[in-house]
């Protein structure tokens, strides 16, 4: 029977680009939906950027562009890194859209009808200065334990201590610095507390699916949705409450319909119009046209209340309450079909378990990945060989991520193809023979009966439950199967032989089975790895000189007669030197690595980086600093802390890898150039918000000196540089 599926994956902030944390949540689902579409299910498989909050809209105020503008330069770079890694959305689409404008507001206004929404005054800071109700991340203040300044209003960083921001001391407004005021406001309340929304979630939690008959929550998940249904240990409180939806302005989001007259403006909080935007990304895909190009036959309004199609999310387990709880009671009592699947996946970690930034990522960049010629197949098998349908984290590293890739994925899969091409194509025009498949013929033939037989239907099952880890152990052990069978038929010794005169009866036949035998092995687990590894399973295609397999050609060998092409490179090992540059932090400059072409503008300068156009260019935000304070930091040979003004209104913090060409006390009260605009980053010694420029050669190790760069008289801190 043919499914039909909806498939999503969490919707990035758009405050910034991919970091690896995102692409790991894309291959997971990327894998699952080409393994459907394998199946000839009809999948449609979409996502967009989050582009509302506070957070973006004050970044965009900060970068000096309105916040349309912010996540359009965000969205713009998303292609790369979908590309890049074989990921294949659908439609990618944006929260701040018409589509998602009238679906959230159609959304609320059935909820409101339903009487689930109630109003209710709230007290909150306010930042007197911007005007602007703050929210818990902008106040800063002094721990109301131990003292200590400029903690967050959540807990202490020096004593652990655990208070709410209303506890801190001599609070502040990281926005602006100015002492936040208590202020009121109506704010407005999915009754998520009403008997009909805590008695249809128990059930849905606890439930199934209607479709698929599946779980519609894992087991660690649906434990966590009950502990907040029902409180922990009988507490009342621990409840789950109503939800606060609206927010007050100025806030970058979709406005609020039907207040009453007279009611300043209001919005809904991000992470109501959040997951509307899957609906919203499926609308536009639908109503363009791209859905019916995909196999669709319904129009938007009917495949979405469709009783056959499942619904079917991946997210990540820090979004749990939004995509068990919230989104399901919206959809449900909005009259609308809910949710199958919540798939939750658990976070990547970089080398050794270091937590990422959530918003920042760190180690791992996927772009530097990709420009450094590394293979994303490699990333995709690698992630594949770790995931398992479970909410466990899952930690990159690089060792380990080597390892798979050259002894198992190239070593025993690729080399199987490598090792029977050369012979058949020398000593039977790339043609194959008939093959023997029964039971005890030899071990070339068990591999495969064991293949076809008992591993093809659990390498279905484990894809269909995201058990990807178990498929690929069993992929690999049938590769082993199959070079143990080679390695004890020892064909090599029979083409030698070939050689001889006396050429013993039957070697050739031999010979020709091993060889041909072993392709069909290659071919088997080339279709189980397909989902996984898309480009590389086309080059195989060409290879094996097949077309498009799909799950059905498992049980339909390649026929006697038929002609592979020659062997080309399948892929290449990791080379150990791409991985120390990938992990390499970032120099003061940034020579790209590979633009390193020897002989290139006769050794005299670095190669030119690749032409860009003025958007690339106007993507970085160089500003004039003036060099406030300058240190060493103790500890590290490379850095000094500089302090930097760049007409802020406060200072920052930069480290920057100069030590060697400059004294501390020689650099302080000049003015130099910064990258404004760079992520904060989190390094051993502290947080370096922004990267001073300096010239230099790109091995500074061979040829030191180290030059930063000074503006003409006259230029003042926080000058943007264009
Ligand atoms: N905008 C919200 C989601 C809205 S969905 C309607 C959000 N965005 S996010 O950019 O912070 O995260 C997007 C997805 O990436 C989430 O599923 C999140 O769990 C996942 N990850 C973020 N960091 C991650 C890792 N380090 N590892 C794996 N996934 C991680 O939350
Ligand atoms: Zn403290």
């Amino acid at each position: 029977m043919s499914r039909k599926l909806f498939v999503t994956t969490a919707l990035p902030y758009a405050n910034g680009n991919f970091h690896i944390g995102h692409i790991m949540e894309y291959i997971q689902a990327d894998i699952w939906v080409r393994f459907m579409r394998m199946q000839g299910h009809e999948v449609h498989f979409v996502g967009a950027d989050d582009a509302h909050g506070a957070p973006i809209m004050i970044a965009a105020e900060k970068a000096g562009v309105t916040p349309q503008a912010f996540v359009a330069n965000i969205a713009a770079g998303r292609k790369q890194y979908l590309d890049g890694f074989h990921i294949e959305f659908d439609h990618w689409h944006s929260t701040d859209s018409p589509e998602n404008v009238e679906l959230s507001q159609t959304i609320y206004r059935a909820l409101k009808a339903n009487d689930l929404i109630s109003s209710k005054t709230i007290d909150q800071f306010y930042d007197p200065v911007k005007g602007m109700f703050l929210p818990d991340r902008y106040i800063k203040g002094e721990c109301p334990k131990c003292g200590t300044k400029d903690q967050y209003g959540d807990n202490c960083e020096n004593c652990g201590a655990v208070y709410a921001p209303t506890d801190l001391k001599n609070p502040y407004s990281t926005l602006t610095g100015a002492a936040p005021v208590m202020k009121s406001s109506e704010h407005l309340f999915f009754k998520l507390s009403d008997l009909r929304c805590v008695e249809f979630l128990k059930e849905w939690t606890e439930g199934n699916s209607a479709i698929n008959g599946a779980p519609h929550l894992q087991t660690e998940v649906r434990n966590k949705a009950s502990e907040w249904l029902v409180g922990k240990d009988g507490e009342e409180d621990s409840k789950l409450g109503d939800w606060d939806i609206s927010r007050d302005e100025p806030y970058f989001g979709i406005p609020i319909p039907d207040l009453p007259a007279g009611t300043p403006p209001k919005y809904f909080y991000v992470w109501l119009d959040a997951p509307v935007g899957y609906l919203a990304s499926l609308k536009y895909y639908f109503e363009s046209g791209e859905a019916k190009a995909n196999g669709a036959t319904q129009t938007f309004e009917e495949f979405i209340a469709d009783e056959k199609v499942e619904q079917i999310h991946f997210i990540g387990k820090d979004i749990i309450t939004f995509h068990t709880l919230f989104w399901p009671a919206m959809l449900k009592f909005s009259g609308r079909k809910v949710p199958d699947q919540i798939n939750v996946h658990g976070f990547l970690t970089v080398n050794n378990g270091e937590k990422m930034s959530k918003s920042r990522g760190t180690g791992l960049d996927p772009l530097k990945y990709l420009n450094l010629g590394m293979n994303p197949e490699w990333l995709r098998y690698y992630i594949a060989a770790k995931l398992n349908g479970k909410v466990e984290d899952v930690d990159f590293n690089a060792d380990d991520f080597m390892a798979r890739v050259n002894a198992d994925l190239v070593g025993k899969y690729i080399n199987i193809a490598s090792r029977a091409a050369g012979f058949l194509h020398k000593h039977f025009q790339g043609k194959v023979a008939e093959i023997q498949i029964e039971p005890g013929y030899d071990a070339m033939a068990n591999a495969l009966i064991d293949a076809r037989k008992f591993a093809f239907p659990s390498i279905h099952a484990s894809y269909e439950q995201r058990s990807y880890s178990h498929l690929i152990r069993e992929v690999m052990s049938l590769a082993d199967s199959i070079n143990t069978a080679w390695d004890q038929a020892k064909p090599w010794e029979l083409a030698k032989s070939l050689a001889s005169e006396r050429i013993p009866l039957g070697t050739k036949d031999r010979l020709h089975e091993i060889c041909s035998t072993a392709i069909e092995g290659f071919r088997l687990l080339t279709l189980a790895l397909k989902p996984i590894l898309p480009a590389l399973a086309v080059k195989a295609e060409e290879f094996l000189n097949v077309q498009g397999m799909t799950w059905s050609d498992a049980t339909h060998p390649l026929q006697a007669g038929h002609c592979i092409r020659p062997y080309g490179h399948l892929m290449q090992r990791v080379d150990p030197k791409q991985l120390d540059t990938l992990f390499e932090p970032p120099a003061v400059t940034h020579p790209d690595p590979t633009l390193e072409r020897e002989g290139e503008n006769g050794g005299a300068i670095e190669p030119f980086a690749p032409e860009i156009g003025i958007d690339d260019f106007t993507k970085i935000d160089l500003r004039i600093a003036k060099i406030i304070n300058a240190e060493h930091v103790e500890g590290s040979d490379k850095l000094l802390r500089l302090t930097l003004d760049v007409g802020e209104g406060k200072t920052r913090n930069v480290f920057s890898g100069i030590k060697s060409a400059y004294k501390p006390e020689d650099l302080i009260g000049k003015f130099t150039v910064m990258v404004a605009n760079l992520a904060p980053r989190k390094m051993k010694f502290g947080i370096s918000e922004g990267m001073v420029l300096a010239a230099g050669a790109a091995d500074t190790k061979s040829e030191p000196g180290l030059y930063i760069l000074e503006p003409h008289d006259g230029a003042q801190p926080g000058m943007r540089i264009r």
